[in-house]
């Protein structure tokens, strides 16, 4: 738990990323890098319901931590031309909160609610009417003196980000009108991305002096400025504020980030799965034990990346790790010298 907030290939927002985050952060759709397939669906239903003169259809942003889901939804409201209002699933805890939310927007706003997954039940039940009808119900009084009172509200939109679709109650998924899915970046997007961010912070770059940054960073662009910054820092001490090829890799070596941006943490669920559990499967509270983490942490922070290096495959009896793990960690890949009797026995047939 206390290694979390120092991990500097997660995707999550760290204090120090704050001021970095703002003025890097992309304000309109031509600056946003990558995610070409969201961009295009965007684009259309932004200018479609511009011509109808109606707001958007609710939206989900589904995707790991740092891949540009607060980004977007700024973005959204920008290119719509309206104002955004910020909450989070965990802020809004009652129904009072909700309603307090609500009665503040104005015709055509956009409200942004982060970690959508973590609101309580009793506040999604009436965050339903509010969506489908625009429309909040207020119950005043217990027994025979109760009575109700019907909130108009404005028509907004609402875009709800999450990190875990699978934790959404389907009836709240079915309210939305679409759901935009971010991927990890290529590492091309990332480097242009670097260089975008090393052009606005000023920072003197080297040609390929951010290839090993990009390779790092886990094809998360917040990762990749969060090592940008740290990278500047080390060249200013090192290297006379230029970043080169080796300040860059020096810099990097530092930070104990393996060359396709695995840290400590990863290191270990990997060995652990190789290691204690043979290459697995192995359930992940399993593995959530053996390194004293929590599950929903390595579900939301780790495995995604993993997943998506196809160093993990994630089966129905448990996590196991690939051949491409035990390559990355220079371990023999057993599995691959043992016979395959089934194939075997039915070519003798
Ligand atoms: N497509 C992109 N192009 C350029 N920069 C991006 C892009 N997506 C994200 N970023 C950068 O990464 C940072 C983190 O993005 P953010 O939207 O906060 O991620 P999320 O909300 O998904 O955790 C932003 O401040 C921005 O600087
Ligand atoms: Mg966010």
């Amino acid at each position: 738990m206390k290694k979390k907030s120092m991990r500097i290939v997660s995707g999550k927002p760290t204090i120090e990323d704050s001021s970095i985050d703002s003025n890097l952060r992309p304000k309109r759709l031509n600056e946003f890098i990558g995610q070409e397939k969201v961009k295009d669906n965007l684009k259309i239903a932004i200018s479609a319901a511009q011509k109808r003169h109606e707001p958007l259809d609710h939206v989900i942003l589904y995707g790991a931590p740092g891949l540009g889901k607060t980004t977007l939804a700024y973005i959204i409201a920008a290119e719509m031309g309206v104002s955004i209002k910020v909450s989070s699933g965990p802020a809004i805890e009652r129904p009072g909160d909700l309603a307090a939310v609500l009665t503040n927007l104005h015709e055509g706003d956009i409200l942004f609610i982060d970690e959508i997954h973590r609101l309580s039940h009793t506040v999604e039940e009436k965050l339903y009417p509010a969506m489908e009808d625009f429309v909040f119900d207020i119950f005043l009084g217990k027994g025979p003196a109760a009575r109700s009172l019907r909130l108009n509200l404005p028509r907004f939109t609402l875009i709800g980000a999450t990190t875990r679709l699978a934790l959404l109650s389907p009836p709240l998924r079915d309210r939305f009108g679409v759901t935009y899915h971010l991927n990890f970046y290529s590492e091309a997007a990332i480097q242009t991305i670097l260089d975008r961010s090393a052009a606005i912070l000023k920072v003197l770059v080297e040609r390929d002096g951010l290839i090993p940054i990009a390779q790092r960073a886990r094809g998360t662009p917040r990762v990749a400025n969060r090592l940008l910054k740290r990278i500047r820092d080390y060249a200013q001490v090192m290297a006379n504020g230029v970043v080169t090829k080796e300040a860059s890799l020096k810099g990097l070596s530092k930070l104990e980030i393996d060359s396709v941006g695995l840290d400590d943490i990863d290191h270990r669920v990997l060995h652990t799965i190789i290691d204690k559990f043979n290459g697995g499967p192995v359930g992940l509270d399993t593995i959530a034990a053996s390194i004293s983490e929590d599950a929903d942490t390595i579900m939301d922070v780790y495995e995604p990346y993993l997943l998506q290096l196809a160093f993990l495959e994630r089966t129905s009896r448990g996590r196991i790790a690939t051949k491409l793990a035990y390559e990355h960690l220079g371990l023999l890949y057993k599995k691959d010298a043992q016979p395959q009797p089934t194939l075997w026995n039915q070519k003798q047939t």
